[in-house]
């Protein structure tokens, strides 16, 4: 593929050189508020056969498609009742939705995996939303990482992955959520939660009045083509074993702690990393993969966590840090 990857800044002029690279079917990481995105033109199939070859990335995974506002979404998804509404109240921000793909689609059937649906979001980043503004064209961008890696988080995490198999990437600092957005398919009515993230449940269900259908319901028909690659095990995986609900830390090992944690024997971690002290969610969710490339880089025998709770973010920690703890 390529042989130098470009660093943009985020300003003006790095936004306008990578709106035209995009236009042009390049591939360009950009930081949206969750992780740091690998962006190519969704209309162009080479373009996003690229962002597959550059990934690693088994080709039966759809890819969101990020647009500027509601507007554009609507020019290449179905969006009834339910779907306006939670547009309506989480865009711009950390909420995918999946909805019926209109008729005649202009975005590449790579894309959306033939499927006759498609995911659509407008991030809650102004870097990014600016970006899609200037590219005037749908944007897919699955997370800058080797496939089954780490999300990135920093300009400097997609480099470490990716520097010679991209065009470029807009250094915006570090990213504010920290876990991907939530995936939420809407049809006939009803809303189901595909992939936690940057939305909680509980958001999603305030503004639902109910509860959210679960994808397993929705998305196991073809154990074959998941429904969200949600249903891949191993992902979001560091190169060291990570051990969850850690209650002993033995020798050598990392440890991921919250809130102040200590479990009987952290003495003897080679390192320890504290997603959270206060034991805040959002900033332990901001800290995640961060933590995981830290832990990694130091060479640990394998990673121990402590027990995070479930409520809120937690959902969508804990539900990376699983995929992150499965069997390779
Ligand atoms: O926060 C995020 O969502 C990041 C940033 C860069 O925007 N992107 C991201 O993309 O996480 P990716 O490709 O890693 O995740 C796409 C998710 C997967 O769970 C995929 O299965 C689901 O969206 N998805 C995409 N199209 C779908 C469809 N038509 N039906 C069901 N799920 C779909
Ligand atoms: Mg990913």
């Amino acid at each position: 593929m390529t042989q130098r990857t470009l660093r943009l800044n985020a300003d003006a002029a790095g936004l306008e050189t990578a709106a035209q690279l995009l236009r042009d079917g390049a591939l360009v990481a950009f930081p949206t508020e969750t992780v740091y995105g690998l962006g190519g033109d969704a209309t162009n199939g080479l373009a996003v056969a690229g962002i597959y070859a550059a990934k690693g990335r088994p080709s039966f995974n759809p890819l969101i498609s990020h647009v500027p506002d509601l507007a554009a979404a609507r020019l290449h998804g179905v969006f009834e009742p339910l779907a306006e509404l939670l547009a309506e109240r989480f865009w711009p921000g950390p909420l995918t939705l999946v909805v019926p793909a209109v008729v005649g689609p202009v975005v590449s059937d790579l894309a959306t995996a033939g499927l006759p649906t498609i995911a659509l979001r407008v991030p809650g980043s102004d870097i990014a939303r600016a970006l899609l503004q200037r590219v005037g064209r749908p944007v897919v961008a699955p997370s800058a990482n080797l496939s089954g890696h780490v999300s990135p988080t920093s300009a400097a995490h997609v480099l470490a992955d990716l520097d010679g198999r991209i065009d470029a990437v807009i250094d915006g600092g570090p990213t504010l959520v920290g876990v991907e957005s939530t995936v939420v398919a809407v049809a006939g009515g009803v809303a189901t939660l595909l992939r936690p993230g940057g939305v909680t449940r509980a958001m999603l269900e305030a503004v639902l009045g109910g509860a959210l259908a679960e994808a397993s319901e929705a998305g196991q028909a073809d154990p074959g083509r998941p429904a969200s690659p949600g249903m891949l095990a191993s992902h979001y995986a560091p190169n060291a074993r990570v051990r969850l609900q850690a209650e002993v830390v033995h020798a050598g090992e990392g440890l991921l702690t919250f809130g102040g944690a200590r479990p009987a024997g952290c003495e003897n971690a080679a390192l320890t990393v504290d997603l959270s002290e206060n034991g805040d969610l959002a900033e332990a969710a901001a800290n995640l993969f961060g933590a995981l490339r830290r832990l990694d880089a130091a060479a640990v025998v394998a990673i121990a966590v402590v027990p995070l709770p479930e409520a809120d973010l937690g959902e969508a920690i804990n539900d990376r840090l699983r995929r992150a703890a499965a069997p390779r």
